[in-house]
């Protein structure tokens, strides 16, 4: 017994050693000789992105998390269904939903123009989403890059990885625990719905069935979707919802969060004192967030000779 209990520790060890190594792999420097142009042209594809669309710095971070959520950042999210896989973009939470892959398709074009063959699209995902949450008024991170391109995408993984917004608290938790990803990330990241909006869809059960929800907000979202569901969208943070503030958290505190999985972090119970201090504190939810997204975007990177440098993102060369 005694031995197996040091065997579990040994292992255990050898696997939080591991997920470091690989983490650490990642360098702010990694192109600097190869790509010294980079941060440049993509900086320049988000904003001039934005400047066509405003909510689009909310897609593009999306996207980033719903790649890193299934087997890792490794660009997976782009690649089109073959006849060997089927592939992200038709999972539940991105059919109609994940946007911002021509964003992504334009920036990596010029990229590739500058320097061929050597960004990978996992990378520029994780770039792009950071240069949106900064241009929108949010803090700044520092992007380890290096991570390479998968070589195939799973429709299923996708599924079973990527957090419903039926989701109770216990439930989300589990979700971020699985990636690696603390209550503190949990509560901290969910603060990324301040920007964007949701559609009808995803929070007809909350205005309609649920408890925790103001009854004006309730009765005014009521009166745009419908039971059944339709196709309009609504700001996850109806105040702001193009800039990157922590107004989101005051919205939870008045009951007026959009989805249920965002009234669930402020309902009674664990995460209620985080929702309150981020409510207050700009500067705590700014410097946990950047923490959350580092670690969020580290999550499972292919390095060294495994995957591929994809020169086009949406399929394997
Ligand atoms: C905690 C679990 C989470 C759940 C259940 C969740 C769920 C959702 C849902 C249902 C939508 C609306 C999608 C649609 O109707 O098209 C959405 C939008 C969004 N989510 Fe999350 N999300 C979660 C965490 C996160 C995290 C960690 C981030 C980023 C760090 C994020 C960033 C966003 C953004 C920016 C949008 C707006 C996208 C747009 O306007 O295009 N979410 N989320
Ligand atoms: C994705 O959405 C389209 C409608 O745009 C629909 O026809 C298709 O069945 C959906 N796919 C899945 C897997 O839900
Ligand atoms: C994934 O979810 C979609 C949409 O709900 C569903 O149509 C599809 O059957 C699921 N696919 C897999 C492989 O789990
Ligand atoms: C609300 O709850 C009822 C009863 O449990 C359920 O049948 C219905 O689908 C729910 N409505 C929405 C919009 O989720
Ligand atoms: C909040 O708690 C109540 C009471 O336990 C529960 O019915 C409800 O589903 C919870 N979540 C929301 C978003 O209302």
């Amino acid at each position: 017994m005694a031995s197996y209990h040091f065997l579990l520790l040994v292992l255990v060890v050898a696997a939080r050693i591991y997920e470091t190594e690989a983490a650490n792999k990642l360098s702010t420097n990694f192109y600097s000789c190869n790509c010294p142009k980079l941060l440049p042209i993509v900086k320049k594809g988000v904003k001039k992105a934005i400047g066509n669309e405003a909510r689009i710095g909310a897609s593009l971070l999306r996207l980033h998390f719903h790649d890193c959520f299934v087997n890792g950042c490794d660009a997976s999210i782009l690649l089109d269904d073959t006849r060997n896989f089927v592939g992200e973009k038709t999972a539940a939470a991105n059919n109609n939903s994940a946007r911002g892959f021509n964003v992504i398709k334009d920036i990596k074009a010029n990229v590739e123009k500058e320097c061929p063959g050597v960004v990978s699209c996992a990378d520029i995902l994780a770039l792009a989403a950071q240069y949106s949450v900064v241009y929108l008024g949010g803090p700044s991170w520092e992007v380890g890059l290096g991570r390479r391109d998968s070589t195939t995408a799973s429709r299923s993984d996708a599924n079973n990885s990527i957090p419903g917004p039926f989701l109770s608290l216990t439930a989300l938790i589990k979700n971020f625990a699985n990636q690696g990803l603390s209550v503190k990330d949990l509560v901290a990241l969910s603060g990324a719905h301040t920007i964007g909006l949701a559609s009808c869809r995803t929070f007809a059960g909350h205005i309609y069935n649920d408890s925790s929800i103001d009854a004006s907000y309730a009765k005014f979202l009521q009166s745009k979707c419908p039971r059944s569901g339709n196709d309009i969208h609504e700001p996850l943070d109806y105040q702001t919802p193009i800039h990157f503030d922590n107004l989101y958290y005051k919205n939870l505190l008045n009951k007026k969060a959009l989805l249920h999985s965002d009234q669930e972090l402020f309902n009674g119970s664990s995460t209620d004192n985080l929702v309150k201090k981020y409510a207050t504190d700009t500067a705590a939810f700014f410097k946990d967030f950047a923490q959350g997204m580092v670690k969020l975007s580290s999550i499972k990177p292919l390095t060294g000779s495994k995957g591929q440098i994809r020169i086009n993102c949406e399929k394997v060369n």
